[in-house]
């Protein structure tokens, strides 16, 4: 049932890729943390969208041949000894039969092949500049390609990034299915981990707690690095050191998501390692919750991407103004972006196989309309280091709140809305 999936997906190229075109998809190679230990191999995700094959350093190349897509795959080779030490391999053979290619080679005979098979085309597409060194390999092809055959119009090379990003962000029904339960997982384990938490803790173990109840329910690996940052730590966007103990009277941030059957999810909750904020810490959280679910609402088919950012940044740039944080007139602080010292990044981002997703923000000149299928976060936040110019009072706080929400054809679902939000909620978990 899945091979036909992603063959489906290779099919559709059809409406996209202009006849006697090619795309071609680099998959992953395999990445080491230090000298021979290598991570597990994360398939690069739109050669899965494409593929669903794993293994590393394939090569794939989808031809519309004007009638249909002629689907080629480079694999690794078969290798009775490599098999012993890493596991099975499909080799051509296995990515014909099982993943329904209809031409496959080894993989240390895409430099000979490739020039034969780009011969004779008109463009070529792929995502320029996103993989080390395989710009100069489809520069080397396309050139050999075109010396093959000097009478004909040389071929183009050109970006195919929104090709494939634009298909990937809208969501099918088999991937809407797994993402949801990505996103069950994250936040049923974020209520575990929420009422465990106590003073004393160390950073790295709510980190380790998180890896385990995702792990628990079938998400072994984040889908990005987590962020548990305590006190003035989660004001540092990209927090990840994670090896602090949490005071009593800390605030704690945490971003973390699982990664299940290849789909990311990517919650935030800030939270009182008390279990009770304190004045100041809960005046900042209503403000950004305010954000937050005024932002969830923005997102609905029709509406522009920049209505959830707007009005992010109009509730943030209010409620500093109501805390004496900001003075001045709400209207003129929000045009000269006086909110950015405090909530510096967007409201969200698409999400999908991976956390920041592909997909376009624009289409043409306008900003990209919400589409049924599409899956955004929205992620307000305000940060205030203790370097900021401010009443000692606000310092060292820093707060996000982040759900998932998928724009459906009558608005949306907050795919991240079981882990509580509310402030109230969130105490009454934590008691
Ligand atoms: N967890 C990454 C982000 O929220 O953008
Ligand atoms: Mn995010
Ligand atoms: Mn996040």
């Amino acid at each position: 049932m899945e091979k036909i999936i992603f063959k489906n997906r290779r099919d559709s190229l059809i409406k996209h890729l202009p006849k006697n075109s090619a795309l071609i998809v680099p998959g992953a190679d395999l990445q080491y943390r230090n000298a021979d230990s290598s991570y597990n191999l994360r398939q690069e995700s739109s050669f899965y969208y494409l593929s669903g094959f794993c293994e590393p350093s394939s090569l794939m190349v989808l031809v519309n041949n004007g009638k249909s897509i002629d689907s080629i795959i480079f694999v690794p080779e078969k290798d009775k000894l490599k098999e012993i030490w890493d596991g099975y391999r499909a080799g051509p053979e296995g990515a014909i039969n099982d993943f329904l290619f209809d031409q496959a080679f080894e993989n240390n005979k895409s430099d000979a092949l490739m020039p034969e098979i780009l011969q004779g085309l008109e463009k070529v597409f792929y995502s320029i500049w996103k993989k080390n060194g395989f710009d100069q390999k489809v520069i080397d092809w396309t050139c050999a390609a075109n010396s093959k055959d000097r009478h004909s119009k040389s071929i183009d090379i050109i970006d195919g990034s929104s090709m494939v990003g634009n298909l990937r962000l809208i969501k099918d029904k088999h991937e809407i299915d797994i993402m949801k339960r990505a996103c069950e997982i994250s936040a049923e384990s974020y209520i575990e981990v929420m009422k465990s938490i106590k003073p004393g803790d160390n950073e790295q173990e709510i980190e380790a707690l998180f890896l385990y109840e995702f792990a628990k329910r079938g998400g072994r690996f984040p889908a990005y690095t987590p962020i548990v940052a305590g006190g003035e730590g989660a004001c540092v966007l990209h927090y990840i050191e994670n090896d602090k103990e949490l005071a009593a009277s800390d605030l704690i941030l945490v971003d973390a998501g699982c990664e299940y059957k290849m789909y990311a999810s990517d919650i935030t909750r800030t939270f009182p390692v008390s279990g009770k904020f304190s004045d100041e810490q809960l005046q900042i959280y209503n403000i950004v919750h305010k954000a937050n679910l005024a932002a969830i609402d923005a997102v609905k088919t029709g509406n522009s991407i920049m209505e959830p950012q707007m009005v992010s940044e109009k509730v943030i740039t209010e409620g500093l103004v109501e805390l004496g944080i900001l003075s001045g007139d709400v209207n003129q602080l929000h045009k000269n972006g006086a909110f950015k010292d405090f909530y510096m990044h967007k409201v969200g981002h698409w999400l999908g196989l991976d956390v920041h997703d592909v997909g376009d923000y624009m289409e043409g000149d306008e900003f990209m309309k919400f589409k049924p299928g599409m899956i955004t976060t929205i992620e307000p936040g305000i940060y205030i280091s203790s370097a900021m110019d401010v009443d000692d009072k606000w310092k060292g706080i820093g707060i996000r709140i982040e759900d998932d929400i998928l724009v459906t054809d009558s608005g949306n679902i907050n795919l991240t809305e079981k882990v509580p939000s509310n402030p109230q909620e969130i105490e009454s978990l934590m008691a």
